[in-house]
C-alpha cells in the first residue's frame, strides 16, 4: 500500500492483556483502512510524557485504559459533553491546530451492546452495582435512555450518593445492598468484584425470570456474576465483551469516519476465546 501508515495505540498499565489491538486491526481490515494499532505500556507517572511524545511523532489517536482515564480527562483541552459527565476519557486525538480532544465511548458501547441483545432501557427499573469510575462512565448514557428508575447500590453508600448528586433532575437514587427493594428489569454489574472472582452482596429478590443481567467485565468462561444470576433464575445474562467491541467501534468511527461491522467482529472474538 502506498503512503505512510496512520498510527493509533492503546495506553495502559498493564496493557498486555488488552484486546484493543486485535479489535482495531480487525476493524481496519473490515473497512480497508491503511492504519496500524499497537499497545503501549506506560509508566504509572509517565502518562503525560507518553501522550506528548505520541502526538509529537505525528501519530493520530489513542485509546486509554486503566489506570489513566482520569489523567487523560485532565490532559484533554477539549472534552465532549459525555466525557465531561463521565469524569474520564478513553479516547484522545489531536486536531489540526494541535488541540488535544477527549471523549468517552464506554457508555455508548454499553447501550449499543444492550440494543444488540434486544434490551431497551426505556421505562425499565435499572439496578447498577458499584460506584467507581466504570459506573460513572456509563451513567449519563444510561439515563439518556429514559429508564423509569436507576438505583445505584454500593458497599460504600456515600460513593453512590456522590454519583447520584451529579444528576439532580433524573430518576436516580443510591442504596445499600441490603436495603434494595423489589425485582429489577435490568441489573448491571459495574463493580470490580468479578476481577477478584467475587460476587457483590446482591439480594436474591432483585433478580427475576425476566431480569436481564449484564456484567461489564468479561472472561473466557462465564463470569462469577453471570453464573450467580443464571443460577438464581435470571432471564438473560450478558458479559462486557460486546461493550468492549462497541466502545471501540465508536472510537474507530470518530477517528476514521467509517463504522466497522462490530457484530461480525464480536463473533470472531468469541470464537477465538473459547
Ligand atoms: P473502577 O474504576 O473499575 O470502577 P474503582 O473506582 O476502584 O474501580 O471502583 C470499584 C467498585 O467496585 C467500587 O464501587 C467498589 O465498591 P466500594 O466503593 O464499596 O469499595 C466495588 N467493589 C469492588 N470489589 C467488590 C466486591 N467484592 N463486592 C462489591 N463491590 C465491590
Amino acid at each position: 500500500m502506498a503512503g505512510p501508515v496512520d498510527c493509533y495505540a492503546v495506553m495502559g498499565n498493564p496493557v498486555a492483556h488488552s484486546k484493543s489491538p486485535v479489535i482495531h486491526t480487525l476493524f481496519a481490515d473490515d473497512t480497508d483502512q491503511n492504519m496500524r494499532y499497537s499497545a503501549i505500556l506506560v509508566d504509572i507517572d509517565g502518562f503525560q510524557q507518553a501522550v506528548d511524545e505520541f502526538f509529537a511523532n505525528g501519530d493520530l489517536g489513542l485509546s486509554i485504559t486503566v489506570p489513566f482515564k482520569q489523567e487523560a480527562w485532565e490532559l484533554a483541552q477539549r472534552r465532549t459533553f459525555r466525557a465531561e459527565r463521565a469524569g474520564a476519557v478513553n479516547t484522545l486525538w489531536q486536531d489540526e491546530q494541535g488541540l488535544l480532544h477527549g471523549d468517552n465511548t464506554d457508555g455508548a458501547g454499553l447501550i449499543a451492546d444492550l440494543k444488540n441483545n434486544d434490551i431497551t432501557i426505556k421505562d425499565m427499573r435499572v439496578l447498577i452495582l458499584g460506584a467507581g469510575g466504570a459506573v460513572r462512565g456509563v451513567l449519563d448514557p444510561v439515563l439518556n435512555e429514559q429508564p423509569a428508575e436507576v438505583v445505584i447500590a454500593n458497599r460504600t453508600v456515600a460513593k453512590a450518593d456522590a454519583l447520584v448528586s451529579l444528576f439532580p433532575e433524573k430518576p436516580i437514587s443510591a442504596s445499600a445492598y441490603e436495603n434494595l427493594q423489589g425485582c429489577f428489569d435490568l441489573v448491571i454489574n459495574g463493580t470490580a468484584a468479578s476481577l477478584h472472582g467475587e460476587m457483590p452482596p446482591l439480594p436474591e429478590h432483585t433478580i427475576g425470570h425476566r431480569t436481564g443481567c449484564y456484567d461489564m467485565m468479561y472472561a473466557s468462561g462465564e463470569t462469577v456474576f453471570n453464573s450467580w444470576c443464571r443460577t438464581h433464575g435470571a432471564g438473560k445474562t450478558m458479559d462486557g465483551l460486546g461493550m468492549l467491541v462497541e466502545q471501540a467501534a465508536e472510537q474507530f468511527a470518530l477517528w476514521r469516519g467509517v463504522r466497522p461491522d462490530s457484530t461480525r467482529i464480536l463473533d470472531l472474538l468469541r470464537k477465538e476465546m473459547v
